[in-house]
This record gives C-alpha cells, structure tokens and sequence, in this order.
C-alpha cells in the first residue's frame, strides 16, 4: 500500500470550502491508502505564537479534523512536535540545502515581501522542513494544492540528493496525489471567488461558528439589485450563493429558487434565509462533534497517544537506517 503524507497548518480552523473539499478527500483516502496527517505546529514557529495560542491552535485543528472524519485507528494523525526524528531528518537535509535554492522558493520571496521584519531562517528552511516531514515516512504521495507544488519538488530533489550522495535510493520521489476532479469548489460570500481565499471574516463560514453568526454572515452575503429579464445569467455572486445553495440544501429548495430567479420574482432576503437554515442544518453534527469532542480530554490524550506512537514507530525507523547511511554508527 502507498504511503500518504500531508501537513495540516496549525492555524486553520475550518471553513465550508475546507471540508466540502480537501477535509473529504483525506476521509475517503484513510480507506485506501497507509496515510499521516499531522498538524503542522513546528512549521508555525516561523511566525512566534505565544505558547497559549499554538497549543490552542493546535487543539482546534485536531478537534475540527476528528469532527470531520478523521479516523485515528485508520490514518495516522499526529502531532509534528511530538516526533522528534522529524527535526532529525530536518537538521541532516539542511547541511545539503543550498541558500541559492532556498532563497529562490516562491513562498520565500513572498514572506520576504509580506514580513521584512521578521526573515527568519526558519522561515527560509521551510520546504528543508516540509521534505523532512514527508521523507521522514518514505510516502510517495502529498495530497496538496497547485501552492505547494514547488516544495514538493524540492522535497524530491533533496531526496534525490541524499540518494546520490551515499550512493543509494533510499528516498522514493514523493509526488502530489490531486484530487481536483474531486474537488467541490465553495464559493466564499463576498463574492469574490473561493471560500478562504481572501481575508476577513465575513467571507467564510466556519465549523465552528455558531448558528446566530452563520445566519449574520449569510444574510450579510454580497447581492445585486436583482434579475431584470426572464432566465438570464446570474452574475458571479449570486451564482456562487447557489452553487453554495447545491451543496447544502435539497434539490427541490434549489430546483425552487432557481425559478423564482428564472422568472425575476426572487426576494433575496428569502433565498439567504433558507440558505443558511440549510448550511445551519448541513453542518450540525459536526458542531456538534466538534463540541464533544472538545470538551473530551481523555479522548483527545488518547488519540494524540495512538499518533505519536504510530509515527513514532515509522520515523524511527528511518532515522536508524538514515543514520547508519550517513555514518553514524555505534562502536
Ligand atoms: N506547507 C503546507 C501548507 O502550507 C503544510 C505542510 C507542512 C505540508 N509540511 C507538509 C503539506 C508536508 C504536505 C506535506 O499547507
């Protein structure tokens, strides 16, 4: 069975479009494939939370992703801090990393631009981090986006390099598993593009937003004056409140709106206020797990037991064998 590896920002807590598409594509590969998921906290040192915001960041991200399905006897779900061998395999990739190469990573020259106050060499060895955290389980597949695809090039070359240089092909080349024929793409409600993708609040709705704010952000969401002549097109925002409206609500409440748009008699403050009642219904047993889940410690320390053991055992491994190849044996 192929190994799967992918890296959870510690920061995110979800949206709709999160779950609706990568949140269930990892649900579904659990069954398929030897998967890790692990929440990426060393990762967000880069940027100096407080101790109480990264353990707090942390907790959220596990909590949302058990909620959604992760399934911890199934997948591997771990925390990165709580594998060691991971900053290991991290320290013996950075003494084969180039300056030149790093300091040309896109994301790099972006934090360079976004924070010059803060270029931290962290934030440089990012991607030598990223390949350590993929290397680290031998995977050969990274369910990521079109943004990361050129830390996974660099995670295969300094592979590649370590192969080449002790004369081996210990590291497989990982590759990026795409699920975009998969991928259900949610509309953000300001109208502008993808849900998450541009900043602020009110353009997503969260897993974890309660139902009085979910009702506010919907019925704040960007309209127009409204359809002039029978059946034209919609225009991009409203078009995304129904593409959102296909997702949550039943086909007949659709099938409904879709006519009352058709025929220019549509009251907007209606189609929003079914539209959240059925995002309300659509996300209730999450919040609801999410709540539990939350609120259940002994459940929480057990399955962070069961990923660090599980990790542990695979990383370990490699660790030994990286550590002969490289030379340093016992006497
Ligand atoms: N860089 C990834 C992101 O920003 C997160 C990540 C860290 C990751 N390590 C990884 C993803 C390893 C896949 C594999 O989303």
């Amino acid at each position: 069975m192929e190994t799967v590896v992918s890296g959870i920002r510690s920061t995110g807590k979800l949206h709709l479009g999160n779950y609706y598409g990568a949140v269930q594509n990892f649900v579904r590969m659990q069954h398929d494939y030897n998967c890790f998921f692990f929440i990426a906290d060393y990762h967000s040192l880069t940027t100096h939370p407080t101790p109480e915001d990264l353990h707090g960041n942390v907790k959220q991200v596990l909590v949302e992703y058990l909620a959604a399905g992760l399934d911890p006897e199934k997948a591997t779900l771990y925390i990165q801090s709580e594998v060691p061998e991971v900053a290991e395999l991290y320290l013996y990739l950075n003494m084969n990393a180039y300056l030149g190469e790093l300091e040309r990573s896109t994301s790099f020259k972006d934090k360079v631009r976004s924070q010059p106050d803060n270029v931290n060499a962290g934030l440089l060895t990012y991607p030598v981090l990223m390949a350590a955290d993929i290397l680290i389980h031998k995977a050969t597949k990274v369910p990521v986006g079109k943004d990361q695809e050129q830390h996974l090039e660099m995670a295969r070359t300094f592979g590649n390099r370590f192969n080449r240089m002790y004369q081996n092909d210990y590291f497989p080349e990982p590759y990026a598993f795409s699920f975009s024929a998969n991928l259900v793409k949610i509309p953000g409600l300001d109208g502008k593009g993808k849900m998450g993708k541009s900043e602020g609040e009110a353009n997503a709705v969260y897993l974890s937003d309660d139902v009085e704010t979910i009702r506010k952000k919907v019925m704040r969401a960007v309209t127009d004056s409204g359809p002039t002549q029978e059946n034209q097109a919609k225009p991009e925002v409203i078009q995304n409140l129904f593409d959102l409206m296909k997702v949550v609500s039943t086909e007949d409440t659709y099938q409904h709106f879709d006519q009352l748009y058709n025929t220019c008699q549509i009251r907007y403050g209606d189609f929003k206020k079914q539209l959240a009642e059925d995002i309300i219904l659509a996300t209730s047993p999450i919040r609801e797990r999410i709540e539990a889940i939350a609120n259940d410690k002994t459940y929480l320390q057990k399955v962070s037991r069961l990923g660090t053991e599980k990790a542990r055992e695979s990383a370990s491994k490699t660790i030994k064998e990286v550590r002969e190849i490289i030379g340093f044996r016992s006497f």
